[in-house]
């Protein structure tokens, strides 16, 4: 029988399924039962910069308010009221007890402020390791892309400082030259990149010229991005590479593996087919190998990477030339 088991960060898993953080992993219930289903590992709900911030604040009896970030605010005191600091300790906590498989938090931030220092207080609530989900919105036209990208190395050295658990970044693919910049990264002290978030995006609803939220899930076909930037990166970033967005069934998850991706993380397929998909697609993943005389993962991860695959220049071809003369 296959051996399914990978390493992530220096953590042993016993697959390469990890519950990716979402609503689902803010329950130990959940968490008990991604880990239950086979998964690997489970990346907690995240916690936001601005949460932390907030209750800093209260905590320090000072003025909260200068802590708010303006686009978070509505949001922040809508999901943050009471003591979201404490709870998410607690969460910690009781996961660890619960679940024989690495937890790891999560914490969404945009900068490098004082929140870093709650890092450790999550490391000390036992914590196997810490996903940082950071994005900086390019919005802004007066800030540099260098500029932009500091941002990103700024917080990951700090954090890193900070903690001696593994800390991985989930970034997503907005950077200028997204190669170096995952090539640069791992200076910071990471353990690895996962690639890549999936963000909330807003949509026009024509009928009453609202916003509306689009959709909040994935689809199966929204792997490919991933699929690409895994293949070109592996073996050439000095982190482990986790593949996230899109991974629906074993079928990807196998072709993100041999992508050279060490582990894959999925959290849409668990709303829309539950945990028990998480098994089904460790069945799927097994079978293929059975049949395709891969006795563990390390024969598998990074067979089809850029580095191996005999037709490398496909997977930076980004136009339609063949495909536009073939389709009339
Ligand atoms: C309902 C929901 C809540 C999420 N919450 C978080 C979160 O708190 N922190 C985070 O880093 N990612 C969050 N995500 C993003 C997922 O972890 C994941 O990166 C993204 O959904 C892409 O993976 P998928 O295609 O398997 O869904 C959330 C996703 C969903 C659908």
């Amino acid at each position: 029988m296959a051996d399914l088991s990978t390493t992530w960060m220096g953590l042993k898993l016993k697959s390469p399924i990890i519950a990716a953080s979402c609503t689902l992993t803010g329950s130990v219930e959940h968490v008990s039962e991604a880990a239950r289903c086979g998964a690997g590992a489970v990346v907690l709900k995240s916690l936001f910069e601005e949460q932390i911030m907030q209750d800093a604040a209260r905590s320090l009896g000072g003025n909260e308010q200068r802590f708010f970030y303006a686009q978070a605010e509505d949001y922040i005191r809508e999901y943050s009221r009471g003591d979201a600091l404490a709870s998410y300790l607690e969460l910690i906590r009781a996961s660890c007890r619960e679940v024989p498989v690495p937890v790891i938090a999560s914490i969404n931030c945009v900068s490098a402020g004082e929140w870093v220092q709650f890092a450790r207080e999550i490391e000390d609530a036992g914590a196997d390791g810490l996903e940082i989900n950071i994005f900086v919105m390019p919005s802004d036209p007066s800030r540099s892309s260098a500029e932009n990208e500091q941002v990103y190395f700024d917080v990951l050295s700090a954090v890193t400082k900070a903690v001696r658990i593994p800390v991985a970044a989930k970034v997503s693919s907005y950077f200028s030259s997204l190669a170096h910049t995952a090539r640069a990264l791992p200076s910071t002290g990471i353990g690895s990149l996962v690639m890549f978030n999936r963000f909330f995006s807003p949509d026009i609803d024509i009928d009453t010229m609202e916003l509306k939220p689009a959709p909040l899930f994935s689809t199966p076909e929204d792997y490919c991005h991933s699929l690409r930037w895994i293949a070109m990166l592996s073996g050439s970033v000095g982190c482990d590479l986790v593949a996230s967005t899109g991974v629906h069934n074993s079928e990807t998850l196998i072709k993100q593996l041999l992508a050279g991706a060490k582990a894959v993380e999925v959290a849409s397929v668990l709303y829309l087919k539950g945990f028990e998909e998480i098994r089904t697609m460790l069945e799927g993943l097994e079978e293929y190998m059975d049949r395709q005389g891969f006795a563990s993962l390390s024969e598998l991860v990074g067979r089809m990477s850029m580095k191996n695959s005999l037709h490398p220049a496909a997977y930076e071809r980004s136009q339609f030339m063949k495909h536009f003369s073939d389709i009339s």
